[in-house]
């Protein structure tokens, strides 16, 4: 009888512990980003979000230049600061092979600090086969595989939660997802996504790897390419254009610009520091930033 009354003692602290236990991680969520000083880091937040019940994974591979460095480490600020408890985003840098010794080091040293460049197969200066060559090769390179995978040019601002909450309630399978083009085009099915960043399902990912069609249809407009390549296999059964939540910035270029509004999910063609800052400063990014003895901004 007392054995009895002291196992069920322990039966009951030991939930009370476990529902402790599920409390604290909970109160962990929402979670930063993956821009992690460390891999011992990224395992840990990884961990996290697998018990916080993730929704979904998302890579975006930004397609840039080895030698563009500041944008690079430009990037890595407006991506590492933004968060969103609802999916589990890797912000990743992509580019083709590289032979210069100094960017070689210079790489390396980056690696070792972020670990967040993806290096592929191919030449730089070639305009065309790079989106190819990014979307074939993930499911070889990548340790494990996301719900989708996004490529986006360095030109463009993405803001993390309001692209996670759109793309949440839409399939995991067979999404094509981005901006429409032409400009005017309201209709997913007809035309194909900009560059300036689109989402994959992984499965259409992984039919890029392993269909001919792809591999023999390289050559051209890279966005252009992707939707010609769904179109042939007759993938993509669901579409889905972002719009006006994406948009080029004002002014820039026609009927695909227009002003800034406060629901976007990204803005493109943010060449210049003055379109970086108006967009910065219209999303209200720093004002975060609490009032320190440190400094006075
Ligand atoms: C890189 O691509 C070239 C040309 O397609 C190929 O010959 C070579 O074997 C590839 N290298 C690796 C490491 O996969
Ligand atoms: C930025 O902050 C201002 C002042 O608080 C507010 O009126 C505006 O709606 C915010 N903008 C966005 C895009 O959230
Ligand atoms: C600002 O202060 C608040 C309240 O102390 C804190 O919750 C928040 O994390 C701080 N923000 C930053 C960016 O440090």
């Amino acid at each position: 009888m007392k054995q009895r009354s002291i196992f069920l003692v322990m039966l009951n602290s030991s939930v009370i512990l476990a529902v402790f236990v599920i409390f604290l991680v909970l109160l962990n969520a929402p979670i930063r980003f993956l821009f992690t000083a460390s891999p011992e880091n990224a395992f840990k937040v990884d961990e996290a979000l697998a018990t916080s019940g993730t929704r979904f994974s998302l890579l975006i591979g930004v397609l840039t230049r080895p030698n563009n460095y500041d944008r690079r480490h430009f990037l890595r600020l407006v991506y590492g600061i933004q968060s969103s408890p609802v999916a589990e985003v890797q912000v990743k840098f992509v580019f083709c092979s590289v032979t210069n010794p100094e960017q070689k080091i210079f790489l390396a040293l980056e690696i070792l600090r972020f670990n967040d460049i993806i290096i592929l197969n191919c030449t730089e200066n070639m305009n065309f086969g790079k989106t190819y060559t990014y979307f074939s090769s993930l499911p070889d390179i990548l340790p494990r595989r996301f719900d989708y995978v996004m490529k986006a040019d360095d030109d463009v601002y993405i803001r993390l939660a309001q692209l996670v909450s759109s793309l949440q309630p839409l399939p995991r399978q067979d999404l094509y997802y981005g901006f429409v083009l032409p400009c005017p085009s309201m209709n997913p099915h007809e035309g194909y996504m900009s560059g300036m960043g689109f989402a994959l399902s992984w499965d259409l990912v992984e039919w890029i790897a392993s269909s001919e069609i792809p591999k023999h249809d390289t050559f051209g407009p890279e966005d252009k390419l992707v939707g010609r390549w769904l179109n042939k296999g007759k993938k993509a059964r669901n579409r889905f254009t972002s719009k006006p939540a994406m948009y080029d910035y004002p002014g820039t270029n026609g009927r695909c610009s227009h002003e800034l509004v406060p629901d976007t999910v990204a803005v493109h063609r943010l060449k210049r520091w003055d379109r970086w800052l108006r967009v910065l400063e219209f999303f209200n990014v720093t004002k975060e930033l609490n009032h320190s003895k440190l400094y006075n901004l």
